[in-house]
């Protein structure tokens, strides 16, 4: 039987979600109705419980520098440790990995024309662990091994929210082709709309990203059409990340169940958005 995968979660990777976590400050006025939303997600982690996460995110030159910088990255250690983003690292466990089906994931994707940089040490940041977070809480250890996928959004050129649509449809293939049991679940991460700096700083479109949470579930080979400049306009210059989103919706079926989804606005400086999806199929 192959890798199975369990579904795909959408999610941004808000770093003042992690800090609100780690520091005890969910019940808090602003917190208490953004994690009241994501409570249907971490159930359905809980009820689904994956062996493995692997977690397509952008490093924000954390572990690399740019100095480096590669457009896909596929980490294939036996652990990962939290980054230190400037302010000590997150009080999170470091993440078990799972070398053997990384390496195989590396292989396949390489083979079939998608030419990975391999990773055999790196640290973790906010873009990977604040999901972890999102999903699972505080548990004493992440309850999934690891795989972690780094795409870069934070360097133009970018790759289009079409390759990475077809990275997720060559991930599918390599889990279609392992010969473990595993149950992957695969989190796309960044987004929503959101600008950190320049001019719009602080822009939110909560339209556009209503759209995109429509689109991505019924219409993605539409959605992955949708060039750089759309994404800049409308969803700001951090807004890119959601092509990451992409890799994920790729890896699923066509037809897709939409489990849950949760619109939050803002956490921090973003429009927050959280997607639940399951094979129509399964
Ligand atoms: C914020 C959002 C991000 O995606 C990020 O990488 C850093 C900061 C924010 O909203 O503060
Ligand atoms: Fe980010």
């Amino acid at each position: 039987m192959p890798a199975q995968l369990i579904g795909g979660i959408g999610t941004s990777h808000v770093p003042a979600v992690g800090a609100a976590i780690d520091h005890g400050r969910q019940d808090e006025p602003y917190w208490a109705p953004y994690f009241e939303k994501i409570e249907p997600a971490r159930q359905w982690m809980a009820d689904k419980s994956p062996d493995v996460c692997l977690v397509v995110y952008n490093d924000h030159a954390s572990a690399f520098s740019l100095e480096l910088i590669p457009t896909f990255a596929l980490g294939v250690a036996a652990q990962f440790a939290p980054a230190d983003e400037g302010y000590g690292p997150r009080q999170v466990p470091a993440a078990d990995g799972h070398p053997e089906l990384a390496w195989h994931l590396a292989e396949s994707l390489i083979l079939d024309h998608f030419d990975m940089t391999i990773v055999n040490e790196m640290t973790i940041d906010h873009g990977c662990t604040v999901p972890l977070s999102v999903v699972y809480g505080q548990p004493e250890a992440w309850p999934c091994k690891l795989i972690p996928l780094c795409v870069n959004v934070i360097q133009y050129p970018a790759p289009t929210g079409q390759r990475c649509y077809d990275l997720g449809g060559a991930i599918r293939r390599a889990l279609d082709s392992w010969p473990g049991n595993e149950r992957v679940a695969i989190l796309g991460t960044g987004g929503m709309s959101h600008q950190l700096q320049g001019e719009r700083a602080g822009l939110i479109n909560a339209e556009f990203d209503v759209a995109f949470l429509d689109r991505i579930v019924d219409d993605p080979a539409g959605q992955a059409a949708v060039e750089h400049h759309e994404y800049l306009r409308e969803a700001g210059s951090e807004g890119i990340e959601l092509v990451m989103w992409m890799v994920m919706r790729g890896a699923l079926d066509a037809n897709v169940r939409e489990v849950y989804r949760a619109h939050h606005i803002p956490t921090s400086n973003t429009s927050n958005g959280l997607l639940v999806l399951e094979n129509a199929d399964s």
